[in-house]
């Protein structure tokens, strides 16, 4: 088509537009906004009274990118997501608005994890800032560049609480804990969608997996999730609570059974608890094709296509149950739009929860604007994207999200006057920085280590070592820095140099989705890289690009200084430079807990207490015999800096708490180093008697501070009774009198220590 006639033929699309919805508005069909008066509510029930059941069934169905046609947009489907080309968004809008009957517009979404084309550091990245900011940051450019190309929903945050590195998907959440996960989904809530989602900067978000998605047996992604009440409710349901109390407007259901019930067919999780117990009136969709994968195996009606919980018969059957759950929308699988008006004539499903459905769906989006302002101008969304303030919170979030695990006779920070030979397979990389779920970013956008560190030191040299790449299963071993070709050439690279940055870890496609691994050591050769460079002499420091804890133990061993990088987005190399030449202090902490060996998986911080604790010396106790210590390497919440901390002074303001009472609890945190730095402070609590046996510690307080040498500052936290209680096997939540431990300090083994009494 020649530039002129797509220019007249966008003008006629146009006029039409503006004719059909200026009759739209007059009919009532289509509000012009606030200023009709007209609340949510009486738009949604006027429009679901027009509605056929075609229609209705419509909603329900979420189409990816290459399902979604000009006909699907007629037909008034409900979602497309994974369309990211503004036109193409824009353009079956029109068709959608101006030429389905009812003119309802798409609501179209996107996995907007860590940033859209502005890439932040993966999530787990951004819980070891301890700062909720950093992912609030994160979460409010990524809306910002993703409405503007004219999507209103992201997949995001992922809240599942997970204690399984092995799981490749523990790079999107916030680690191990639900205090500090709680944090950060409340932050990317409120970053995402503002106090209203239908501001044109805005996006509704939608937590996810719900539930217990983290916890998949033996680490295997998609595999079952088996636990208690107790379990579920006080560890891995507290962060999408306080995503709904945040105001998330849609959730997604997970792939996996919990207790033998799937996620996207479970009445308990969706309806019970998040709708009637929660009060949550948007829309839960299904994930990616998790409503066929209810069916039994082989395939049924339609006979191809997922299946495999054998929750279901067939496909009719499969809508049956993720409807009567509470599964609104549809993704990918076709099923609720195949036959749900047989199921319907078969009474297997009511027209009342068809509409319930329909009604949170358009609730949705007429709070998202989309009738009110349904385009976007897509010849602006490029120029949208990564924007200096973007850019520039990128490299904040990254610089806060990496975590110093060992600093031995100061190695760090680097001299940026002497030479830096930059070495190893991911010394060079762009493509990688990215991490996981890179949205729309490009490896064009990304700042390598080397050229980061260049930058600072225009005395630095480059040598790979050796290449390290991920492709799709078999993936040939010798892939992930199998040979050793290049370590000759890396060696006399570094040996030339004065000091040596090694950068090592994962491929970004080792981890994320489908990227379970069983042995979490760093791949391939790498660690004979560090022995090699070790045998220089040199300082060397160890910076590390990975999307899960990694067994460390010969690194450790190796390194005199290691820095966890993550997968620090566009700005890595910069972000990695600021913090190895001490422009900036390293103040990250661990959201998860990093094992010595696989096999001490799960471990982590906030587990239950034994009759036979952990005991090396003796025999009869919750001990492995091959790991000659209970400890893991790096536990929850450690991080180092270049200056030093003292933590003293732990006060309560009452030995007592009441009943609507609170106790403060603070301490004085001090600078006792040279440099200025941040601490996070860490409170924790400990409930020794109690009916159901209690985690020996849990995270109920942190802050993250700045402080100049020398000062110090007093921080205290409020605990109340929201704080001391916990969910019961019933999933009610209780709060026992008795003896309440109170640990401060900076990390999860904190030693100050007090204690408070809860009154009857
Ligand atoms: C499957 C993933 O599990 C989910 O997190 C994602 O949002 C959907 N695919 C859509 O991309």
């Amino acid at each position: 088509m020649s530039g002129g006639t797509r220019k007249l033929g966008r003008r006629l699309v146009l006029a039409a537009a503006a004719a059909a919805l200026s009759a739209l508005v007059a009919s009532g069909v289509v509000a012009s906004g606030q200023a009709s008066g007209t609340s949510v509510e009486s738009r949604v029930d006027s429009l679901v009274s027009k509605m056929t059941l075609d229609e209705k069934l419509e909603q329900l169905q979420l189409e990816a990118d290459w399902q979604v046609n000009d006909d699907e947009a007629r037909r008034g489907v409900g979602g497309v997501f994974s369309l990211t080309d503004p036109e193409k968004i824009d353009h079956l809008q029109h068709v959608a608005v101006e030429q389905s009957r009812l003119h309802i517009p798409i609501l179209f979404a996107f996995d907007t994890i860590h940033g859209f084309r502005t890439v932040f550091p993966i999530p787990l990245g951004e819980a070891s800032s301890f700062d909720p900011n950093v992912a609030h940051a994160d979460a409010h450019y990524g809306a910002r560049e993703t409405a503007v190309t004219g999507i209103k929903q992201i997949y995001s945050p992922m809240v599942d609480v997970s204690h399984e590195p092995r799981w490749g998907r523990i790079s999107e959440g916030a680690g191990e804990d639900p205090y500090l996960g709680s944090a950060m989904a409340a932050a990317r809530v409120h970053g995402a969608q503002g106090n209203d989602y239908g501001a044109p900067h805005r996006v509704v978000t939608s937590p996810k997996h719900f539930a217990a998605y983290g916890q998949p047996e033996g680490g295997r992604e998609y595999n079952t999730t088996d636990m208690s009440t107790q379990r579920l409710w006080n560890m891995y349901l507290p962060p999408f609570k306080a995503a709904v109390d945040a105001g998330a407007g849609t959730v997604m259901c997970s792939f996996n059974a919990i207790n033998g019930v799937p996620g996207c067919g479970n009445h308990e999780t969706e309806t019970e608890i998040l709708k009637q117990r929660w009060g949550f009136d948007g829309f839960v969709e299904s994930d990616y094709t998790a409503v066929a994968e209810l069916r039994t195996c082989p395939a049924k009606n339609p006979d191809s296509g997922p299946c495999g919980h054998g929750v279901a018969a067939d496909g009719p059957d499969a809508a049956r149950v993720a409807l009567n759950a509470g599964t609104d929308q549809e993704m990918v699988s076709t099923n609720y739009v195949d036959f749900g008006k047989q199921l319907l004539a078969e009474h297997k499903i009511t027209i009342a929860r068809i509409d319930d459905a329909v009604r949170r769906i358009l609730r949705v989006k007429f709070r998202a604007g989309l009738f009110d302002h349904p385009y976007v101008d897509w010849r602006r969304a490029e120029a949208q994207q990564l924007k200096p303030d973007a850019v520039a919170a990128a490299r904040e979030a990254a610089r806060r999200s990496m975590v110093l695990l060992k600093n031995d006779n100061k190695t760090l920070p680097l001299d940026p006057t002497k030479s830096v030979a930059v070495i190893g397979p991911l010394a060079n990389d762009q493509h990688d920085m990215l991490g996981p779920w890179w949205g729309v970013g490009r490896d064009q956008d990304a700042v390598s280590v080397f050229d980061g560190i260049k930058a600072q030191d225009p005395n630095t040299t480059f040598a790979q070592g050796c290449t390290i790449v991920d492709r799709d299963p078999p993936d040939p071993p010798n892939d992930e820095c199998g040979s050793d070709a290049g370590f000759d050439q890396a060696v006399a690279t570094a040996r030339a140099a004065d000091q040596v940055v090694l950068a090592l870890g994962e491929t970004r496609g080792e981890s994320g989705e489908a990227e379970s691994r069983s042995n979490i050591d760093l791949p391939g050769k790498q660690q004979e890289l560090i022995d090699r460079i070790k045998a220089l002499g040199k300082p060397f420091v160890v910076v590390l690009f990975n999307g899960r804890p990694l067994t460390l133990e010969k690194v450790d061993a190796a390194s005199p200084a290691i820095l966890e990088a993550w997968f620090p987005g566009v700005q890595a190399g910069n972000a990695v430079a600021d913090l190895l030449f001490g422009k900036a202090n390293p103040g990250g902490k661990l959201p998860v807990t990093f094992p010595r060996s696989v096999g001490q998986v799960p471990i982590y911080y906030n587990h239950e207490p034994t009759g036979r604790p952990c005991d090396p010396t003796f025999k009869w106790n919750s001990r492995y015999r091959d790991i000659p210590t209970c400890e893991p390497l790096y536990p929850f919440g450690y991080g180092l800096s270049y200056t030093t901390f003292s933590i003293t002074n732990l006060q309560l303001s009452s030995h007592t708490m009441r009943p609507r009472g609170a106790v403060r609890a603070s301490v004085d945190v001090t600078n006792t180093g040279s440099r200025a730095g941040d601490e996070v402070v860490q409170l924790y609590i400990h409930d020794p008697v109690a009916s159901i046996e209690q985690p020996v510690r849990r995270l109920r307080g942190f802050e993250r501070v700045t402080l100049a040498p020398g000062e110090t500052k007093t921080v205290s936290f409020r605990l109340d009774r929201s704080d001391v209680g916990f969910y019961d096997n019933s999933g009610s939540f209780v709060v026992e009198p008795g003896q309440i431990d109170v640990y401060a300090g900076d990390s999860s083994k904190a030693s100050l220590t007090d204690s408070f009494t809860v009154t009857p």
